[in-house]
């Protein structure tokens, strides 16, 4: 094991000290864009305006045709695109693809000074973690780049989901993990065609006798794993994310899903299609009403100590501090975004 001394050095001579704290930023939805099609790349513009992260995906979705355009078409919207205030990040090949290294070396090279965060697909432990760290420490001292390039880890095997605290743990270079319910399914042997959300068939059935009508109630498929997720991340000071809902035709369900990934602790979720923009957007700053009562008990215990009731509800040194989370997220959203600004009267 790394000696703790040596958690924080730079893996490279000449490279940015890696950092200690995750950058502080607004990321309710890692939006994708296929960069190697120039008519999404023409949208980026007005894009940007609106997501607080884009992501160019090199990884599944591309066919293995256009790999390599979609890893140039991602070095040209790095360069030509003003990003403002929105993270950029790409999802590169899985580290056993043939495209992986040439993915990492190439993009670190033409566009690494511009790049927030690589996200790493199919992460199976902390060597995958431990191999990216080596490599981007040697490519960002090679090319003099002045702050360190996070990794984000998707939680998509069943190897990754065994070993999700050490994956947290790997480097102080990790920025968060999402959950990647496809590949997660596949690797698991689970029997469903989804791409996240729930299932009809995943119920249990209320207590009742042969012949009467018996309720079901539907359970969330991804609620073991999303508990694991955000208890590894968060015990290393790293961002959850749910990931993707494919079923573009149903809001509905894509909306239930992200609120109960966020109830459960994560930050954002990936929008593959421009309405999940604004669904992310409503599910991941807190509800205006929920604030308001939080910032009553920040209100009512200045110290954050002590116990007192409001509408009738106890109220102590913990809740004081679940209002803090509401009320620090608000405030981090209202700086961002005006609408919430308003909403929340900050
Ligand atoms: C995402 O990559 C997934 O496999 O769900
Ligand atoms: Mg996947």
């Amino acid at each position: 094991m790394k000696l703790s001394r040596n958690f924080y050095r730079p893996l490279a001579l000449g490279a940015p000290a890696p950092i200690r704290e995750t950058p502080v930023r607004v990321e309710r939805m890692i939006h994708f864009v296929p960069p190697h099609i120039e008519k999404m790349r023409a949208k980026l513009p007005e894009l940007v305006r609106s997501v607080d992260v884009v992501l160019g995906n090199l990884e599944d979705a591309i066919p293995a045709d256009d790999k390599l355009a979609a890893r140039q078409g991602f070095i040209h919207m790095a360069r030509n695109t003003d990003f403002g205030a929105a993270g950029l990040w790409t999802r590169i090949n899985a580290l056993n693809s043939p495209w992986a290294l040439d993915d990492i070396v190439e993009i670190v090279a033409a566009v690494g000074d511009r790049l927030d965060v690589i996200m790493l697909p199919k992460v199976e432990g902390p060597w995958d973690i431990h191999y990216i760290d080596q490599l981007l420490a040697q490519l960002e001292a090679r090319h003099r780049l002045s702050r360190p390039i996070q990794v984000h880890a998707i939680l998509e095997t069943a190897e990754g989901v065994m070993n999700v605290e050490a994956i947290a743990g790997a480097s102080p270079r990790l920025h968060g993990m999402s959950l990647g319910p496809a590949d997660l399914a596949a690797s698991r042997g689970m029997k469903t065609t989804r791409v996240g959300g729930g299932h009809p068939d995943y119920v249990v059935l209320a207590d009742g006798s042969a012949g009467t009508e018996r309720h079901r109630f539907q359970q969330d498929l991804w609620h073991y794993t999303i508990g694991r997720m955000v208890d590894a991340c968060l015990a290393h000071g790293l961002k959850p994310f749910y990931g993707p809902f494919g079923d573009f035709s149903d809001p509905q369900a894509c909306e239930s899903q992200f609120r109960n990934a966020f109830l459960q602790g994560c930050l954002g979720a990936w929008s593959l299609h421009p309405t999940q923009i604004e669904i992310a957007k409503r599910v991941f700053s807190p509800d205006p009403q929920e604030v308001a009562f939080a910032r009553r008990i920040l209100d009512a215990m200045p110290d954050g100590s002590g116990a007192v009731m409001i509408d009738g509800k106890m109220q102590d040194d913990a809740t004081w501090k679940q209002a803090k989370v509401i009320v620090d997220l608000a405030r981090l959203i209202a700086a961002r975004d005006e609408k919430f600004k308003l909403l929340y009267d900050l």
